[in-house]
């Protein structure tokens, strides 16, 4: 009974298939779920208030501007109510909405308000699909946290064929039961994770350090993608410039052997993520005052910092039971890689290829393979770090779950 009391508002955009959100109506009800909806002008051209209302036992919300159910209601009150928010049909004219963060109505003002997930279900023509701009839009909104399913090859109601069409309401049914099920057990759970991300500092004397290039982006994403999921996480992340996600308990270090001690506080974890640049040497010393150019005149010994991957994936008595470990190679990507892997224990590595100009370090972007224990390859092309995380740490929750099947 995956949706058994679940909550869910729909938002029902214009476009021909409109008249689906009825039959998705019906099986929600028929699976116990509490359904709302908003009806959208465009989507009013389509189906009619009193036929949703007869289905969901609930008032039909129309527009922010009618001001008997805004007093009521209000558009934070209505995301904060549901489990999970969808929208179907999404039209490409929605989708730009959405992409540009427009709030002109009740729809696009929840969604812009929301701190639910969200599940776009796209339907319109296959050029429409097709266009740079809605895939452009597409890439946005994933990078934004939007979820899709659909659309489906298929003829569509102008006669042609191909991508765009909407999804059946059993195959949406179908992915909230997935969805739920994954959520619940998540929760029954009660996992923990912690993440290391950026580079560490370590300080020659007090103005000069040894470091590594790194701008901690892809940890703090998959925070927050762990976060997203239902895992309580915990970042620790050495020196970086870029603002820290609020939604996660992040403690910031500097030297990989704060790192270390912070990361033996914070066990016991289900899931550890080592995603930090962390320097491999350290000064010997670190001199109290700044070294004098003409004073200088040894040469700079160095030691081995601790390697906190391999103490994690090597501990026997609080080892996580899953430990990702990253790296990054300019050549042989894959063959470097399973080698660490092995080396280091990890169940999962996360190969990033960092010779191109524009992914990897202090980029947006990124282009990973995940390996796991058995030599099962993921790759995924060259992406935002945010899509990225978010394909990781489902990766993540699948094997701890024992669950092979991915939700989109
Ligand atoms: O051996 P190498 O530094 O290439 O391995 C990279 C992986 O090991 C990353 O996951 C990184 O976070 C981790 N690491 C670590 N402690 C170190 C060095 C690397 O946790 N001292």
């Amino acid at each position: 009974m995956a949706l058994k009391n679940k909550k869910i508002l729909i938002i029902i955009g214009g476009g021909i298939s409109a008249y689906k959100s009825l039959d998705l109506i019906r099986l929600l009800k028929k699976n116990d779920a509490e359904v709302k909806t908003i009806l959208t002008r465009s989507g009013k051209e389509f189906v009619t208030p009193l036929s949703i209302t007869a289905l969901t036992k609930n008032k039909t919300f129309e527009d922010i501007f009618d001001i008997n159910t805004e007093s009521e209601i209000d558009h934070i009150a209505l995301s904060r109510w549901s489990d999970i928010i969808i929208v179907l049909p999404t039209t490409a004219n929605f989708m730009t909405k959405l992409s540009i963060g427009k709030a002109e109505d009740l729809a696009t003002t929840v969604l812009l308000a929301s701190n639910k997930d969200i599940l776009l279900v796209p339907a319109m023509n296959v050029r429409m699909w097709l266009h740079k701009a809605t895939q452009n839009n597409l890439k946005i909104l994933q990078d934004y946290g939007y979820r899709f399913v659909g659309p489906e090859k298929g003829e569509m109601a102008c006669g042609e064929y191909g991508d765009g069409k909407m999804s059946s309401p059993r195959q949406i049914l179908s992915y909230l039961k997935k969805y739920f099920n994954q959520k619940d057990l998540v929760k029954s759970k009660n996992l923990k994770a912690l993440v290391t991300t950026g580079p560490t500092k370590e300080y020659i004397d007090p103005v000069r350090y040894i470091s590594n290039e790194s701008s901690g982006k892809q940890g703090f994403e998959i925070a927050l993608a762990l976060n997203r999921l239902g895992v309580k996480t915990k970042l620790i992340s050495g020196p970086s410039k870029l603002v820290p996600p609020k939604e996660i308990k992040i403690v910031n270090i500097v030297s990989a052997l704060e790192m270390m001690n912070e990361v033996k506080k914070s066990l016991p974890v289900d899931i550890a993520v080592c995603a930090a640049a962390v320097s491999d040497f350290k000064p010997r010393v670190k001199k109290k005052n700044k070294i004098k150019k003409n004073s200088f005149n040894d040469i700079l010994k160095l030691e081995k910092n601790p390697d906190i991957l391999d103490y994690l994936s090597k501990t026997n008595k609080m080892r996580p039971k899953i430990v990702v470990g990253f790296s990054a190679e300019t050549e042989n990507t894959i063959s470097n890689s399973i080698l660490k892997l092995k080396e280091k224990y990890c169940d999962l590595i996360v190969s990033n290829d960092v010779s191109s100009k524009n992914s990897g370090f202090n980029s947006e972007y990124n282009k990973v393979s995940i390996i796991d224990k058995k030599g099962k390859i993921k790759s995924i092309s060259k992406n935002k770090k945010s899509y990225i995380a978010d394909k990781i740490a489902k990766i993540i929750l699948d094997k701890i779950l024992i669950n092979d099947k991915n939700i989109n």
